[in-house]
């Protein structure tokens, strides 16, 4: 049984093939319809979504299926202080496929290692989001043709934002990817996702505070919004919130097949004046969401019998994992798993205890 984790859990042929699935589902929905036709996906989102909830709710009734599950923790038994663990375990009794939010990094691994069906991670806290990578995917595949040779700008808080590391780990397997990382000094990208992807020339990559110096040499603008629920210093967000404002007048010296993207929602970053601009794909790229978590969804149904592909990790009572955010701190029961000194559940070093 497949899991879809961390986006590295597909190859890049895996992610080629959804692309293509994806694409069919579009000329040809009605051969779709009822494919998942006596299936269930829960859906479990501990944490608010607009588009990730509803296009997952969308794909499995569009795919002929039906959904349960639930929009936030308060409406579940972990207001009883039921565990991630236990949760899971249920959930797993009640449907076929499950998508699920949690704001604790490491959490949906953590659910993974006790569900009896496919776990799909629809965002963990700061950490991953890889079914936003998909639609981040599918949208520079239509709009730019391609996947190497292509320079991506990513603005904003590359900090806490999960879909920036995401997309970075996804990108960085293909040729000849420069990234131009623009964030102010606080939000800078963090040195773990750095060091597994970028560092030690896996791939090139330059760090500016300046989106306008960066914007003429870009293909790709991927703006984010500064995420307000990650900060613990609330004057510190304040400060740092209207960071990176994209006007239209700052697009006079970008190329013209610049694509820009957002993994959406929007705060301030992108002014509206953008929104008609015909390099503007933040729309689209939400709408195509939908039809690659159908091609998602049918891939994982089918994975029965095929063997999840991470790693598992080895049991270290001694250690104890250092990111404050991790499941693994506050999960009564899990096992505390490390894999080179790494916490198995978000990937971070581990200490003595
Ligand atoms: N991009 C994204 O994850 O949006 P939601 O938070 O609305 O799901």
């Amino acid at each position: 049984m497949r899991n879809l984790i961390d986006i590295l859990d597909f190859s890049t042929a895996e992610i080629d093939s959804l692309i293509e699935v994806a694409g069919d589902i579009i000329e040809n929905p009605e051969k779709y319809r009822d494919v998942c036709h006596g299936k269930i996906l829960g859906t479990l989102f501990f944490e608010p979504s607009t588009r990730t909830r509803l296009s997952f709710t969308s794909a499995m009734m569009s795919l002929g299926g039906q959904v349960l599950g639930f929009d936030n923790a308060a409406s579940s038994s972990t207001a009883k202080g039921e565990t991630v663990q236990d949760t899971i375990r249920m959930v797993s009794a009640y449907s076929d496929i499950i998508a699920m939010r949690h704001p604790k990094e490491g959490a949906p691994i953590a659910a993974s290692r006790v569900a009896t069906v496919p776990v799909i991670n629809a965002g963990d806290g700061g950490h991953y989001h890889p079914t936003q990578t998909l639609t981040d995917l599918i949208t520079i595949k239509r709009k730019s043709g391609r996947f190497d040779n292509l320079t991506v700008g990513i603005c904003g808080d590359l900090k806490y934002g999960r879909t920036v590391h995401s997309l970075i780990a996804a990108m960085s397997r293909y040729e000849n990817v420069k990234f131009v990382l623009i964030a102010p000094e606080e939000l800078k990208l963090p040195d773990y996702v750095k060091e597994e992807f970028l560092g030690d020339g896996k791939c090139e990559y330059v760090e500016t505070e300046s989106l306008e110096d960066a914007i003429p040499s870009l293909d790709i603008l991927y703006m984010t919004r500064i995420q307000a629920e990650r900060f613990q210093d609330k004057d510190e967000y304040e400060r740092l919130k209207d960071s990176y404002i994209l006007e239209l007048s700052k697009l006079k010296f970008a190329k013209p097949t610049l694509s820009i993207l957002h993994p959406l929602p929007r705060v301030n970053e992108i002014s509206v004046d953008v929104d008609d601009d015909p390099r503007a794909h933040y729309f689209e790229q939400a709408a195509l969401g939908r039809y690659i978590r159908m091609a998602l969804i049918l891939m994982l149904l089918d994975t029965h019998g095929i063997d999840d592909k991470r790693t598992v990790g080895k049991e270290d009572a001694t250690l104890e994992c250092t990111n404050p955010h991790c499941l693994s701190l506050t999960e009564r029961g899990i096992k505390k798993l490390f894999n080179n000194g790494k916490c198995v559940y978000c990937d971070q070093a581990g200490k003595k205890k």
